[in-house]
Formats: C-alpha cells, structure tokens, sequence
C-alpha cells in the first residue's frame, strides 16, 4: 500500500480540522472552465468552488492540471472558455495585479530577488506597495513607521519576528518560503492560493510551516497545492481531485478517503 493510501485511510481518525459549512458562501469559483496547450487539454470543464474559511487542497498527480488552475485563478493565464467568478463577480478580464488588489492573492518564490534585504524591509516594501505608495518607499521614513509596525506584525504571525533583521539569502529555506508567505500576507488577501508551498523544504520545516499555515486567520481562505498526503489530511477542511485536467473529486477528506475513482485513478499511482 502507498504512503498515500495510508494517509487517506488515516483521515478516519479526524484529525482533519473541521470542514468549513457546505452552506458557507462560495468566495471564488469556476465554470465550466477550459484551456489547452496545443493538442494537450490541460482544464477540462472545471466547475470548482472555493467557499469562505475553507482550508481548500487541490491534490493529483503529476502533470494533472494543479498549477495551470491556479495559475488560471491568479490571472497568469486565460481560459480558452468558461468562467471565473470572484464573489460572484467574473474576473476573466482582470490582469493578476487587479486580482490582487481585489484579495485573490497567490505566493511566488520571489525571496531570491531579496536576497540583500531583510524581511522586515521587504515585508515593509510590500505593505507599502498594497497601500499604492510602493515606488516612494526609500529609506524608512517616520511616513512609513506605520508599514514598518505592520510587517513586523505579519512576520510574527508567521513566525519570523526574530529573523526580522536578517539578510534574507542566508535564511533557511523554510524561512525563505515563510517570508513567501509573509509578501502575500501583505497584500491582505482574502483568498490566498499556495502551489506546494513547502516544495524543497527539510520534513521538519515543513511542519513548522503548515503549523503556521494551520494558525492564519479563520476569515483567510486558503487554496494548497501538495504532494504529500499527510500534511493534506492535517490541513485540509476540503479536497479537490484533478485527474488529466478535470475534476475528480470534490469534498471533505473522510469523503475523499472513500472515494472509489479517487483510490484508482490517483492513490495507487501517487508518488507521495
Ligand atoms: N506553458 C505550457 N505549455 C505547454 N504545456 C504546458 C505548459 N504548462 C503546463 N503544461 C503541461 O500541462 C500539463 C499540466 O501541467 P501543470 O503544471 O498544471 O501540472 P501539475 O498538476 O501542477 O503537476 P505537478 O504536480 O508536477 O506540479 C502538463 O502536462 C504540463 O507539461
Ligand atoms: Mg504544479
């Protein structure tokens, strides 16, 4: 039996965190949506929804779809068809900056590019630049002690407070990826999605990172992509399938566990 298999079958043990209300309201949401690559179908027709609160994983095998969806959600690419509604507003046309602005917020690896700095002063800069004044962010100013108290807020919140002065390339890697989190925090988002975010990071980073993904707000709405089953029966409220670019499976880990197609399209082959 797989690793994977074994953590699905866990997931009787309940120790998944609750599942936000089926009632709750949907926050973001698609229909019907399509993209190809060539003759590759990469999104076949996927009605998914993301409701408020949830701690939501997007799981399947390699090559399944996972990223080009999220990478659909955030705006870095256009579905052939088929829609995406953001509080049940279509948001198709939005370039990803005006998602972000709007709450729909996804993390990069962007921590080389502030390699130099602290993550205080990078923090600071991207709360400055949520707060339309990034470009006169030089130096801070007493006009920026404000930004400054708020990213040392978020930095606490996800653990860094105490590496807040460090330079950033000679963090550890789960600390570079918790400063990833950190920049996306700063543009207060409402949705937030994460494409593996642990991805490279040591097992016992990696927990302390889903700790602190665990311990963000209720109200924050969270979208995951990861491989490893474990961290997703702990942390997920909901669990989405995709297989070949469609949509599996979707619903509350116990439900997922026991799911036929789910255990024969995915769990035999899964590498996790
Ligand atoms: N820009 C692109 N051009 C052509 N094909 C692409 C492009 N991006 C992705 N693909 C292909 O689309 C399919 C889905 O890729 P995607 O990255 O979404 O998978 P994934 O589920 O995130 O996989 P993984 O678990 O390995 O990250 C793959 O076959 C991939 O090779
Ligand atoms: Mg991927």
């Amino acid at each position: 039996m797989s690793p994977a298999s074994t953590a699905m079958q866990s997931a009787d043990a309940a120790t998944s965190p609750p599942a936000a209300g089926a009632s709750a309201r949907v926050v973001l949401e698609t229909r019907k949506l399509c993209l190809s690559f060539g003759a590759l179908q990469v999104t076949r027709n996927v009605d998914f929804q993301l409701r408020a609160g949830e701690r939501h994983a997007l799981i399947g095998s390699n090559g399944a779809g996972k990223s080009t969806l999220v990478n659909l959600l955030a705006g870095a690419l256009q579905p052939q068809s088929g829609d995406i509604l953001l509080e049940g507003e279509r948001i198709n046309k939005l370039a990803p900056f005006q998602r972000v602005r709007r709450g729909l917020v996804r993390t990069f690896q962007i921590t080389a590019l502030f390699g130099e700095m602290t993550p205080l002063d990078s923090v600071a800069l991207a709360v400055c630049q949520a707060n339309g004044a990034g470009l006169s962010f030089v130096g801070a100013s007493a006009a920026h002690a404000g930004a400054v108290d708020e990213a040392a807020e978020i930095l606490r919140t996800v653990g860094l407070l105490e590496h807040a002065r460090d330079e950033t390339r000679f963090m550890a890697y789960g600390h570079q990826r918790l400063l990833e989190i950190a920049l996306a925090l700063a543009c207060r988002p409402r949705v937030l999605l994460l494409d593996e975010p642990a991805a490279g990071v040591p097992m016992a980073e990696s927990r302390r990172l889903f700790q602190t993904l665990a311990e963000l707000p209720d109200e924050l709405t969270i979208l995951l992509i990861e491989h490893d089953m474990k961290l997703v029966f702990q942390f997920a409220s909901r669990i989405s399938v995709l297989a070949e670019g469609a949509l599996l499976a979707q619903g509350t880990p116990q439900e997922i566990a026991h799911d036929e197609r789910v255990r024969q399209s995915y769990l035999g082959h899964s590498h996790a």
